[in-house]
């Protein structure tokens, strides 16, 4: 499988050819990932599709299998919104591209095996990390980059579980859960800490908005732009 390279620090982007995965395998990851994450994260999309102005162009970092994005693709249809999504994953890809195929959102989007740091393209109206900001090993560097990408006027836009309260048992479950399903869930995020990383980046919070409760975690949107 193409994975990532984690060597020393400059390699931690690196898109690296490895063991691949069997077809077998392939699948059976992005089944256990649509299983699991699509069902929440197609409402995410839904969401954030309704706040885009007809015709956005948009960059959408960490797309997965583009199941959240198909299950929406109606929408996408009827606004004429462009969508260019990355991953890092080979295998996400693959289904991606098959399934941007199968649902007709070919001339609406395309995907690419790319990491958010590597990306050079745009401008775009919006960027959009949905479930993939608290994966990144530097995410305000992440934040500067895309931010360079955006047209005048654009935003950034997140989806992603918040923690309300501090959590030991969850920052040690997260870890856990991707050596069970192969789905990296990334670090625990707690609403301070994505304030100031926002914040340390140049972009001012323009929305945060609570979509669903889970006990002591809350389903998340957050609208960013820059700040000047
Ligand atoms: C939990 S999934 C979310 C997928 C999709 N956005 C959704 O909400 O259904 C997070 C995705 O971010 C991708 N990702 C992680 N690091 C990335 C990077 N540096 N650049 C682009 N994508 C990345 C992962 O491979 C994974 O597919």
């Amino acid at each position: 499988m193409l994975g990532l390279g984690r060597g020393g620090k400059g390699d931690i982007y690196r898109l690296t050819t490895g063991a691949e995965s069997t077809g077998n395998q392939a699948m059976f990851r992005s089944w256990v990932y649509d299983s699991l994450i699509l069902r929440l994260t197609a409402r995410w999309y839904a969401e954030v599709l309704k706040r885009l102005p007809a015709g956005a162009v948009l960059l959408d970092v960490g797309i997965g299998t583009a199941g959240a994005l198909a299950a929406n693709a109606e929408t996408v249809r009827c606004k004429g919104v462009r969508i260019t999504g990355i991953d890092i994953d080979a295998d996400y890809i693959v289904r991606a591209r098959r399934r941007l195929e199968e649902t007709a959102l070919g001339a609406h989007a395309e995907v690419r095996l790319e990491s958010v740091y590597d990306h050079r393209a745009g401008p775009y109206d919006a960027v959009y990390f949905s479930a993939s900001f608290m994966l990144l090993p530097e995410p305000e560097r992440a934040l500067r980059h895309c931010t360079a990408l955006l047209s005048p006027g654009g935003r950034i836009f997140f989806t992603q579980t918040i923690q309300q309260r501090p959590s030991r048992g969850m920052e040690w479950f997260k870890p856990m859960l991707k050596r069970l399903t192969s789905i990296d869930f990334g670090r625990v995020t707690y609403e301070d800490a994505f304030k100031a990383q926002l914040d340390a980046a140049g972009l001012s919070l323009e929305e945060l908005t609570v979509l669903s409760r889970h006990g002591n975690r809350a389903s998340c949107l957050a609208v960013a732009r820059p700040r000047s």
